[in-house]
């Protein structure tokens, strides 16, 4: 089973929504995907509950309250992670997952706190021992403004100590679409082809990265 999990600290950062729209796309892809929500604000689960039977299922895991049992039959399984995710959380999340996705918003304090969490990250390098791949996007992001190209500045540097690069994959714009299709429990996949179209597309390096070899250990 694939896992694939969302992470940043910072709140508001776009977690839930790149989880939710990841979920909606392998689904309709026909694959069994397994959504867990490990925070207890639990948006991907309220996400979920609005979500009409008309469109492919998935299957939804309140994370945060119980430990979680992914069914066999699952083909992936997508994790969202609560905000203020340090430490020994932290840890454990990424042992649970073959790759990892950092959204960081194009915002001087985003991109300050991104800093900083890229530098936990590194420093708890040597206890997640699965060798989980990590690659970043830009989230809610205005295409040609100052911040946008700051982050991705940020981003196309970024190196581990090993000296392995945090590939940095694309921006998902912020769009009206994103805030339509929550309401609704759907992705931007499943609704009006021609206005969510330019989303799809800076969608399309994120999904081929994680269809890639390079994104598993
Ligand atoms: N690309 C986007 N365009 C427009 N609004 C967005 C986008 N991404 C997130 N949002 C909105 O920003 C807020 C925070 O996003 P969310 O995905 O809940 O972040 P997190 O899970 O990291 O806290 C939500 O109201 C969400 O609908
Ligand atoms: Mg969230």
């Amino acid at each position: 089973m694939r896992s694939i999990l969302v992470l940043n600290a910072k709140g508001g950062s776009g977690k839930t929504t790149i989880a939710t729209n990841l979920a909606g796309y392998y689904a309709n892809q026909g694959k069994k995907v397994v959504l867990a929500d490990f925070d207890p604000q639990g948006s991907s689960i309220d996400w979920l509950r609005q979500r009409r039977r008309n469109f492919p299922k998935i299957m939804g895991i309140e994370a945060y309250s119980a430990p979680i049992r992914v069914p066999k039959i699952a083909d992936i399984l997508i994790m969202d992670a609560p905000s203020r995710t340090h430490d020994e959380q932290l840890v454990s999340l990424l042992k649970r997952t073959e790759t990892a996705i950092i959204p960081v918003v194009p915002s001087p304090m985003d991109i300050r706190a991104a800093q900083r969490f890229f530098g936990e990250l590194k420093s708890l390098r040597p206890s997640i021992q699965n060798d989980v791949r990590i690659a970043t996007i830009a989230s809610r992001a205005r295409e040609n403004s100052r911040d946008t190209r700051n982050l991705e500045d940020l981003l196309y540097d970024f190196r581990l100590p090993s000296g392995r690069r945090f590939p940095f994959l694309t921006l998902i714009r912020q769009s009206a679409n994103y805030i339509r299709a929550a309401q609704k429990g759907i992705s931007v996949f499943e609704f009006a082809p021609l206005t969510t179209a330019i989303d799809r597309e800076y969608w399309r390096p994120l999904i081929k990265w994680l269809g890639s070899r390079s994104s598993r250990p």
